[in-house]
Order: structure tokens, then C-alpha cells, then sequence
């Protein structure tokens, strides 16, 4: 099983819409897929087409039964969602994630819980939140890897930075108690502007700075927020697109990382 994190600590880069396709488009491609919902707000949940429950809360906090929670938990993805292949499943989110920070004691909590489905779950994604608290750290602590996300203004470069000082705090943190480190897959730029002087110049600047790591730009497209809307992967709603095609890029490179990895 393996573990990872599509993350940026600012909102509204692409989080959700990038980790919901990630975990479809491994699902439909004949693995067994899990989204965690790590985001009050909801949005994976909803992008599963399912209702906003306290599903991750219940699993951390709420953990008395030792088996039991899992099956109250986890709920399946409707094949229609994405294409069918293989299995997807969901830990949904509702507002009361929010309290998880206050009430979690221990850092290690969602990794020990996730590797309890090490036999049933190929792959899981974990949709996080743009504000950073302990449940990041917790999620630090379970990801085998990240990819970074960032648009390519000049506060969203900040946040990066921030954002990976927090991945090597994690990494510390791992090597103190003798795991391993987080796998950096690369640095995902997005709604990326062609043809704009600001974007190209931020781009090459990236480049220059973290060379192969980052990845080829997702642009910015219409056809995003309009397949978001219907709840439909990109693939199947806009198949000729260009946002279509910077897809495909996207799980070339991802595959090719993965591959890497093993
Ligand atoms: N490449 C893109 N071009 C244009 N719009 C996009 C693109 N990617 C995502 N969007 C849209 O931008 C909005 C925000 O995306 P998303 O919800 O994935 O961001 P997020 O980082 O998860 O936000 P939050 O921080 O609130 O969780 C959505 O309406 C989504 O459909
Ligand atoms: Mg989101």
C-alpha cells in the first residue's frame, strides 16, 4: 500500500480536484483506490457523490471499537463515479474535522489506522485542508509520498516554500522514530496561464531553482470547475480537451515516479 498527499497549504490551488482525480483514475485503471477527506469543507466527499459525514473524525477520535470503525467508516464509490475497473472507497469529512487538531493525542493515530487496510488497499490519497494544524502533521506522518501544488503567483511561491520546510520538519520528525522519508514525487505548477509574461517568468523561475522536480503545468481551463460541477472525471467529460490532455501528462509522470519508487 501506498500512502500520498497532493498538498499546498493555500486554498483553492487545485487540491481537491487533483487528489479526487488521482484516486479515480487508479481506481478505474483496476486498483484498489481510498480517498481520505481530510477537509471540513467537504469537497472530496462531495466530488465521491456521497453526504458529508464525520468519517475521519469517527476514525481518529472517536476509536474505541479497535475493528469495528473501519466498516463504520468507510464507504464505497458508486462505479458510475469513476468509470469502474477496479474498487474505490472514501473516508468522507464533515464540519467536525475541524476538532480533530484539539482532540488527537497521538501524531501516528491515521497512519496506523490506514496501514490496518495494507491487505485490501492498493493506493490511498489523502485530500488535505489549505490551513495548516496537527492533522497535517499526522498526515506528514502516513504519506509514503507528496506532490506539491502550487500556482504560480507570487504568495503561492511562498506558500510552497512553507509547505516544504513543513515536509522536512515531518521527515525529522520520521527519522527520529526510525522511518522512512517522505518520497517528494515533484512540484505540480497549476491553473497555469499560457502566453502570460507573470506565469512564464514565475515558471522558468521554478525551474531554475528545483529543476526536473517540477512537473509540466496544469493550465487553467473552464472545463475544470465545469466537470466538478457534474461530479465527472475530466477524462470522461471533456475527453479532447487541453485539460484533458495536461491530465494525461500529469499520470504519465505520476507513473513513471511510481515506478521509480518500487
Ligand atoms: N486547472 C484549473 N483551471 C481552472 N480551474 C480549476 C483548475 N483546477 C481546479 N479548478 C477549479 O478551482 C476551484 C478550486 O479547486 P479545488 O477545490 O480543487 O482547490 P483546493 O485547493 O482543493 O481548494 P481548498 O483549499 O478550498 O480545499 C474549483 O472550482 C476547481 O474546479
Ligand atoms: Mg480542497
Amino acid at each position: 500500500m501506498k500512502v500520498g498527499v497532493g498538498i499546498g497549504e493555500k486554498g483553492g490551488i487545485g487540491k481537491t480536484t487533483i487528489s479526487t482525480h488521482l484516486a479515480m483514475w487508479l481506481a478505474s485503471a483496476g486498483q484498489s483506490a481510498l480517498v481520505v477527506d481530510a477537509d471540513p469543507q467537504g469537497h472530496a466527499t462531495r466530488a465521491m457523490r456521497l453526504p458529508k459525514q464525520a468519517g475521519l473524525y469517527n476514525l481518529l477520535i472517536r476509536a474505541d471499537e479497535e475493528d469495528g470503525q473501519w466498516k463504520k467508516v468507510l464507504r464505497q464509490v458508486a462505479p458510475e463515479v469513476y468509470g469502474g475497473g477496479g474498487n474505490l472507497y472514501c473516508v468522507p469529512s464533515n464540519v467536525e474535522t475541524r476538532g480533530i487538531p484539539l482532540m488527537m493525542a497521538d501524531v501516528w493515530m491515521l497512519d496506523t489506522r490506514l496501514r490496518q487496510l495494507a491487505q485490501v488497499i492498493h493506493q490511498v490519497v489523502i485530500d488535505t485542508p489549505p490551513t495548516p494544524s496537527l492533522l497535517h502533521s499526522a498526515i506528514l506522518m502516513a504519506a509514503d509520498w507528496v506532490i506539491y501544488l502550487t500556482e504560480l503567483e507570487y504568495n503561492s511561491l511562498d506558500s510552497l516554500m512553507e509547505t516544504m520546510k513543513h515536509v522536512k520538519e515531518a521527515n525529522g520528525r520520521r527519522s527520529h522514530a526510525g522511518g522512512q522519508m517522505i518520497r517528494e514525487l515533484g512540484i505540480l505548477p497549476m491553473m497555469y496561464r499560457a502566453g502570460t509574461r507573470n506565469h512564464a517568468d514565475n515558471l522558468t523561475a521554478l525551474e531554475d531553482q528545483f529543476g526536473d522536480l517540477v512537473w509540466a503545468p496544469i493550465n487553467l481551463s473552464t472545463d475544470w470547475p465545469s466537470a466538478a460541477q457534474v461530479q465527472e472525471p475530466i477524462w470522461t467529460y471533456a475527453p479532447s480537451s487541453q485539460a484533458a490532455k495536461d491530465w494525461a501528462g500529469f499520470v504519465e509522470r505520476f507513473e513513471a515516479e511510481m515506478e521509480m519508487a518500487r
